[in-house]
């Protein structure tokens, strides 16, 4: 059944959203507006700072005590540009949230107490999960009550991060703040001699827009939460104009001439980065969403769409004292194209990490043994269909209340063939895509993959973990929250 359906919508769902683009008008929907994101750019109504003035914030590191993390979800005022307050809603009222370092192999607790006046969900993104305690959107924390989330984290070493999934509304809560980074870490990781403690740096990088009140703005449909979506100039995305690091705008980082880690995060609801760097300083890329790559990999460009993540190291003992290197976002201009400023301010006193040839092993899957194929597309609905008017963003031209896509059954490998109108970072719950490593050489592991505009991709998927139902969805948080969410189940 779902076969023949596919078939009929692969091209079908195509050409009507083609169709449906075409007619809109506002080119803002397509990376034809120079933003190189899905999205329409909502401009501040307030001035923005000039770049590289405000000192990278370092968010605090909390561990589990006995296997426990307690985080409260809260509404709080903070400094985000210089001497205006932002209401955010905050993982312990900050933004980003704490980052946690647990162990891979080490089951982990946490205990989320909700005091904001909204219903929140947890997900560990890249998490293996149970079921129960994935952050399905409708397991609601409704405001006052607490819920403990348990996590058997039996994965590799991987930069994770948690968010709010609350069914409809993740785009808006997460752009309010509930996100923050959450690194496990192992022996076998900890034993390489890449940089760490203080030379390990979470970057999450996300846009936002302030409006008058230098307030988040943020154009909701229904301001009351009556129904869920943005206005229909937004339809495709929300970009903001002020690029935000560890929630600060575009700030600099005083660095020593020595290597460091960097844990990179796109935490947008929509707008994709392309980072690159200045002073002929490159990033060495160690990891990706699924922990080590085989080798390391010189990169001059380090692409992430909403949600996936790059661990990288750049060296920056041959760079003189005194000099500035910028990272940019190449994919645009203006504010959106600064990201931050690493200041190299003296000398190390010693260094003594390396990048070993050799960072982990990822044995490579048969593609022989596949026994399923399967083809997901990912499109705009017929007009009409959906929110106010317009068509809805589906997968295979289903959406999260039509029931299952598809059962995949533990222990086996399938393949998925990925296909898109437009720019969607596709993910999925409970399950890793193995592919070919970023720069080529080897393999890597991945949660999210970033389809391009009528592109599509192939990936290898061992269903492997919990049984139980779970979500597969596109990352563009507008995009989500409007429908572009499906169940499967694994059994
Ligand atoms: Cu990062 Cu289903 O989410
Ligand atoms: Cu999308």
């Amino acid at each position: 059944m779902i076969a023949s359906r596919r078939t009929f919508l692969g091209l079908a769902g195509t050409a009507a959203a083609t169709a449906v683009l075409a007619g809109c008008g506002g080119g803002s929907w397509f990376t034809g507006n120079g933003t190189g994101s899905q999205g329409a750019l909502l401009a501040s109504a307030v001035p923005l700072p000039e770049p590289f003035q405000v000192p990278l914030p370092i968010p605090p590191t909390i561990e589990p005590t006995n296997g426990t993390i307690e985080l409260t979800a809260r509404r709080s005022a903070v400094e985000i540009l210089p001497g205006r307050t932002t209401e955010i809603l905050g993982y312990e009222g900050i933004f980003p949230g704490p980052t946690i370092r647990a162990s891979s192999g080490e089951e982990l607790q946490v205990r989320l107490r909700n005091d904001t006046e909204i219903d929140t969900v947890l997900h560990l993104h890249g998490g293996r999960t149970p079921a129960e305690h994935d952050g399905y959107p409708t397991d609601l924390i409704v405001p006052g009550a607490e819920r403990s989330y348990v996590y058997p984290l039996q994965q590799r070493a991987a930069p994770l991060w948690y968010h709010d999934h609350a069914m409809d509304f993740t785009g808006p809560n997460v752009y309010a703040g509930l996100a923050g980074m959450a690194l496990l870490g192992s022996q076998e990781e900890g034993a390489l001699g890449l940089p760490s403690g203080e030379r390990d740096v979470p970057l999450v990088i996300a846009d936002r827009s302030f409006d008058g009140d230098a307030a988040f703005a943020y154009p909701l449909a229904d301001p009351s939460r009556g129904r869920p979506g943005v206005t229909m100039r937004y339809h495709g995305g929300v970009l903001g104009d002020c690029v935000l690091v560890n929630g600060a705008p575009w700030p600099v980082m005083e660095v020593d001439a020595a290597r460091y880690r960097f844990r990179i995060l796109n935490a947008a609801n929509a707008r994709r980065f392309d980072l690159t760097l200045d002073q002929g300083v490159t990033f060495t890329q160690v990891g990706t969403d699924g922990g080590l790559l085989e080798r390391p990999a010189v990169r001059r460009v380090i692409a992430v769409a909403g949600a996936e993540r790059a661990d990288v190291v750049i060296d920056f003992s041959s760079v003189p004292v005194g000099t500035r290197v910028t990272m940019t976002n190449s994919l645009d201009a203006g504010g959106p194209g600064q990201v931050m400023q690493f200041h190299v301010v003296r000398k190390a006193a010693s260094d003594d990490t390396r990048v070993p040839e050799q960072l982990s092993v990822i044995d490579a899957l048969d593609p022989g043994a596949v026994s399923v194929t399967r083809d997901l597309h990912f499109a705009l609905g017929a007009t009409g269909s959906g929110h106010h008017g317009m068509a809805d963003w589906n997968v295979n031209g289903v959406t999260f209340h039509d029931g299952d896509v598809f059962t995949a059954q533990r222990g086996t490998l399938e393949r998925w063939r990925l296909s898109s109108d437009v720019h969607h970072p596709v993910h999925a719950h409970l399950l890793h895509y193995q592919v070919g490593a970023p720069g080529g050489d080897g393999l890597a592991w991945k949660d999210t993959i970033d389809l391009r505009p009528g592109g599509s991709a192939e990936v290898l998927v061992p269903i492997e973990g919990y049984a139980g139902r779970y979500v597969l969805h596109c990352h563009n948080l507008e995009h989500e929250d409007m429908m572009m969410m499906v169940n499967f189940s694994v059994v």
